[in-house]
């Protein structure tokens, strides 16, 4: 994870890097520090917490350098101290860079260089990589012995030689004290961005560091760099061959990015939903006709409505959305269909028979085990398609099409925007795929009308934040909960306890309601609230049973129940509602209420919310 960013120009440096670190602070958090190239010598601070305290610990004077580099730390590598923090520095103090990734062969490397007399003052990967730049740009010699060919630029040279000895994962902002005219961005794996301004330049994690100063860009690929100097900017690959790179238009605007008067980016983006979600579908649902309109995949169509097996995959919440998908897509296309964790199916050999299609689902689109997932898809000849929300990131680009979530940048750590888009886009899927199929026109208009209807019926839901926060106030001491539903509401319950757990630190678990009493059951008392989802759905009669169980063993329970339902009453210390939809849709309003009692539960406990302890926004790593 980590964000970094890095300016270049004739602006002070040090603001715009702050500026731009807040910006990236979602990505991890653990610790900061920013490099200064002034008067022929690198001026550093780093220390170990948020931005706040790095800019408490920045001098005094404002430095009037107009070259530098920050980083926003998740660690991976080394605890969150002020020494492990980067910017690293080379043991000749004439290389600095900021790093975002992991570089596998460090140890080895790092032995070989001490062996060769380097210092090492930290624990992390990236030093190795700052060193071993500077040791090739001191000896001037590749590994072979052979020099720097005399008309190439040493630094840049310096940096091929070093990407050539690594493995592993890097987006990296260097520079040299000796080319101050000059900085250098690499990529492998990890996002970087070149925004190109006017006579200024700053390369980043992603584009809201970006988008305040110039929202011209260039988004590299794996295995390019882009090498900046006075006379403007040049790309290639990190093997020395020149590449052309488009400029492209950020699509991101600043006001997606502040908080506008809401305490919390989570707290915006849960209340967001019913526009984000109406976006997601303007123009992709035709009600009359009874179509689905989705140009990102609509040459493929034909290839997934013929397809024998649907993978999902992906990770966390989009995992969740995930297993939506597998059920929409049995339900309503009556194709087989399984959700697998991207980390799992990348190891596992998995078998994909011929007419097998991979749809990876990611936020960020910068997952790594997901791209590794889709890796494994395309190594073995599937189509892989994409349902992604950041424009350009990797997973966009390194599937064979998709569909964008459309639903701006979601900031807080805990995903809640992308989430419905994510079931909002594979339920559009499921329908064109069963229209396609098999389902009459009459069932397609229904499902789509009742879809168009998901925007307004979750403002209601909203309406009843200041109750659902009453809820999390009386329950919020309780140290375990459950969370419970069937069907379609299954993957809700999963998604509740994860949001739950990620934010406010309470043990939260997820199951179908049925499992509990094949274990979990043990567990309830009156101290561990039950938080069953029971709409009135095909399963409803059921799960009235589980939450009779519940309760019979003297537990305490927080129903999701659909407005009007006065039978469920009695079974609920707390009741919450929401509007009636069909089976099918139920997550895209169930998940809203857990969202906001998550949220409230964790503010109630003093957390901060957006930045959750030990997590990061985008799990760039393995
Ligand atoms: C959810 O709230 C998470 N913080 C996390 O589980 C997230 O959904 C997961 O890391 C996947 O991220 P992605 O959608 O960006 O790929
Ligand atoms: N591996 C580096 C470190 O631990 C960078 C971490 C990251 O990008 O996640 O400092």
């Amino acid at each position: 994870m980590c964000g970094i960013v890095a300016y270049f120009g004739r602006k002070h440096a040090q603001p715009i890097l702050i500026e731009g670190l807040k910006r990236l602070e979602y990505r991890g958090y653990d610790s900061a520090g920013v490099a200064l190239l002034e008067k022929g010598a690198f001026n550093i601070t780093k220390t170990p917490g948020r931005i706040s305290a790095l800019e408490e610990n920045l001098p005094e004077y404002e430095s009037d350098s107009t070259v530098g580099i920050g980083h926003t730390r998740w660690a991976t590598h080394g605890q969150p101290n002020q020494i492990n923090a980067h910017p690293h520095v080379d043991y000749t103090g004439k290389i600095a860079l900021v790093h975002n990734g992991i570089i596998e062969n460090y140890a080895t490397l790092k032995k070989w260089l001490i062996k060769e007399g380097c210092a090492f003052q930290s624990e992390t990967d990236t030093e190795v990589v700052a060193n071993l730049i500077g040791y090739f740009y001191d000896k001037n010699q590749d590994r072979n012995g052979r020099f720097a060919p005399k008309d190439c630029n040493r630094f840049e040279w310096a940096v091929q030689q070093a990407l050539s000895e690594i493995y592993g994962t890097y987006g990296m902002a260097i520079l040299c004290v000796d080319c101050p005219d000059m900085m250098i961005g690499v990529k492998k794996g990890s996002p970087l961005i070149l925004g190109v301004g006017k006579n200024e330049y700053i390369i980043a994690s992603d584009a809201s560091a970006i988008v305040q100063h110039t929202t011209q860009a260039i988004y590299l690929s794996d295995g390019e760099m882009a090498i900046i100097d006075s006379d403007g900017f040049y790309t290639k690959t990190i093997t020395n061959k020149e590449v052309q790179k488009e400029l492209k238009e950020i699509e991101i605007s600043l006001d997606q990015i502040e908080l506008e008067g809401f305490d919390h980016y989570m707290q915006k983006e849960i209340a967001e939903q019913p526009v984000s979600l109406e976006t997601c579908l303007n123009g992709r649902v035709d009600v009359k006709n009874g179509r689905i309109i989705l140009g990102g995949v609509s040459q493929y169509l034909r290839e997934l409505t013929r397809t024998k097996r649907i993978i999902l995959t992906a990770c966390g919440t989009a995992w969740h959305a995930g297993l939506v998908g597998e059920f929409l897509f049995e339900q309503l296309a009556r194709i087989p269909a399984e959700v697998e964790y991207a980390s799992e199916f990348r190891y596992r050999n998995p078998i994909l028979e011929e007419g097998t299609v991979v749809i990876a689902i990611s936020q960020s689109g910068e997952t790594a085990d997901t791209l590794a997932a889709i890796e494994q898809a395309r190594d073995r000849g599937a189509l892989v398609l994409g349902v992604v929300n950041v424009v350009g990131s990797s997973i966009a680009r390194l599937t064979d099409a998709g569909v964008y979530l459309r639903v701006g940048p979601e900031i807080g750590v805990a995903s809640t925007k992308a989430f419905t888009a994510q079931v909002a886009v594979l339920s559009m899927l499921a329908i064109e795929l069963g229209r396609r199929r098999h389902l009459s026109t009459d069932a397609v208009q229904s499902l789509l009308r009742e879809l168009m209807e998901i925007p307004a019926k979750i403002k209601r839901i909203l309406a009843q934040t200041d109750y659902i926060r009453q809820i999390a106030q009386a329950n919020k001491d309780h140290e375990n909960w459950l969370f419970l539903g069937r069907g379609f509401n299954y993957p809700v319950a999963l998604e509740g306890a994860l949001k739950l757990k990620e934010i406010s630190y309470i043990h939260a678990e997820g199951l179908p309601a049925a499992e509990m009493k094949h274990g979990p059951i043990a567990l309830i008392t009156d101290r561990m609230p039950a938080v069953f989802v029971a709409t009135r759905c095909s399963q409803y009669e059921k799960i009235i049973g589980n939450i009779e169980e519940v309760r019979a063993r003297g537990g305490k329970t927080i129903v999701v129940a659909t407005e009007g339902d006065e039978h469920i009453k009695p079974y609920a210390d707390h009741l919450i509602t929401v509007p009636e939809t069909c089976d099918q849709l139920q997550p895209l309003l169930t998940v809203v209420p857990l969202q906001i009692l998550a949220y409230h539960a964790a503010v109630l406990r003093g957390h901060d919310v957006d930045k959750p302890r030990n997590l990061a926004k985008s799990v760039t790593v393995e």
